[in-house]
């Protein structure tokens, strides 16, 4: 069956608690936290004392998507805040494995994220030693933004190699941006094990109902 993440990024920020609870009872199975810093993209979002409050209220896997240029100053705040996952982005560091190597001292699970225009063989080098990919099919930045059509050809192509290396069950794949009740059963068929939403889900009438919804496509 297919994990839903709901991204609070689209929810209601004066009521987080509502939104968190909402995903909880719906069925959703990672609460995905888009962590933005004005400069890596061009938008700023939560902060580690956001999910600081976030943590006591909810048993849900809290998957921190970081899309900043310095995320080896932020792993230690979101993992004492109540990170379950650290995903970061290829394109912002020099050396991954050393970012790796410190989401890893934490005992928490490791993601990487690669924007849509970046070319799926620089993720080669870590797929051994990494638990999650996560496949950008929006430019990452804003919520809202219409599916690059592309992206679930690199779906195919990055399930492909991991069946190739054997290591297909054990590494994840999680895809993100633009993904509505419409395109989320070709994104599965084509690989995906985890889908973010974050519009389609908070800004319909009954994101309750949407997350049901996406569970059963
Ligand atoms: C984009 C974020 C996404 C975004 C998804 O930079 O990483 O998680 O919130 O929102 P929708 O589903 O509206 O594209
Ligand atoms: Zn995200």
């Amino acid at each position: 069956m297919i994990k839903i993440a709901p991204s609070i990024l689209s929810a209601d920020f004066s009521d987080l608690k509502s939104a968190i609870a909402l995903c909880q009872s719906a069925g959703a199975d990672y609460l995905h936290i888009d962590v933005m810093d004005g400069h890596f993209v061009p938008n700023l979002t939560i902060g580690p004392v956001v999910l600081k409050s976030i943590r006591p209220k909810t048993d849900l896997f809290l998957d921190v998507h970081l899309m900043v240029t310095n995320p080896e100053e932020l792993i230690e705040p979101f993992v004492k805040a109540g990170a379950d996952n650290i995903t970061f982005h290829i394109e912002a560091v020099d050396n991954p494995v050393k970012i790796i190597k410190q989401i890893r001292s934490f005992n928490k699970q490791v993601g990487i994220s690669i924007k849509p225009r970046t070319p799926l063989d620089v993720l080669d080098a870590y797929l051994e030693i990494i638990d999650l990919i996560l496949i950008m099919s929006v430019e990452p930045g804003f919520g809202g933004q219409q599916y690059i059509f592309e992206s679930t050809d690199r779906v195919k192509q990055l399930d492909k190699s991991l069946k190739i290396l054997g290591i297909r069950k054990r590494v994840i794949i999680e895809v993100d941006g633009g993904i509505k009740l419409s395109n989320a059963k070709m994104i599965k068929d084509a690989g995906a094990d985890i889908l973010v939403a974050g519009s389609a889900i908070f800004s319909t009438d009954d994101p309750h109902s949407a997350i049901e919804q996406f569970k059963n496509i």
